[in-house]
């Protein structure tokens, strides 16, 4: 398998926020901008692997600001870090302001996704090459970000997490 740069998978998701999708006091959901980001993180995995992809885990999400109702909100999802059959997707939400039309960041978010066979076994995916500054720099925390989300889903032992434990603990 040929590797992939990390702009092949870039999936970009732009949608509005309607009356259902919001809260008592007119703001977006959370579960909604998990929902939008899942979808948008699975294009990313699915035009990386060219397989059937499924979500393994969501390792990170920060709520920083609220979206209002009507707000404009665009995801863009890449894969930030490929291993044996799992994809780690790094998500950037944006909203626009109505009147400027200028970008803020609202949060981000980092999931897991998993290459499966017809038979949902996992499968290989092609190696990532990043090549921007901030690529290189997702991909870098990626495998401990992999080894944090392994342990605390209970399947790997906190010793075994070698690259994890190089975080806390110094030479
Ligand atoms: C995804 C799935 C096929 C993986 O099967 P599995 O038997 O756990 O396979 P493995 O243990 O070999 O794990 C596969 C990969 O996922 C990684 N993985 C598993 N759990 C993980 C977690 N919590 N966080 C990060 N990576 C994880 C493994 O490290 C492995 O990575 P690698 O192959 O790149 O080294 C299986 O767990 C599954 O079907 N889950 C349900 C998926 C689903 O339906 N999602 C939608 C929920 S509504």
């Amino acid at each position: 398998m040929n590797p992939k740069t990390p702009s092949q998978s870039l999936a970009i998701l732009t949608d509005i926020v309607l009356p259902s999708e919001t809260n008592p006091i007119g703001n977006m959901f959370g579960g909604e901008l998990l929902a939008r980001m899942d979808r948008a993180a699975s294009i990313s995995a699915r035009r990386h692997s060219m397989r059937i992809v499924a979500t393994v885990s969501v390792n990170h999400v920060d709520f920083n600001k609220m979206i209002p109702l009507g707000s404009v909100v665009t995801i863009e999802a890449k894969v930030s870090r490929a291993f044996k059959s799992s994809m780690e997707i790094y998500l950037d939400v944006w909203i626009e302001d109505r009147e400027s039309g200028v970008r803020s960041k609202s949060n981000e978010a980092i999931y897991t996704f998993v290459a499966v066979d017809e038979t949902g076994r996992p499968v290989s995916v092609p190696e990532l090459v990043p090549e921007t500054k901030l690529e290189k720099l997702r991909f870098e925390g990626a495998l401990r970000r992999k080894q944090l989300s392994l342990v605390l889903a209970g399947k790997m032992k906190p010793g075994e997490a070698s690259e994890l434990k190089a975080l806390f603990i110094e030479d």
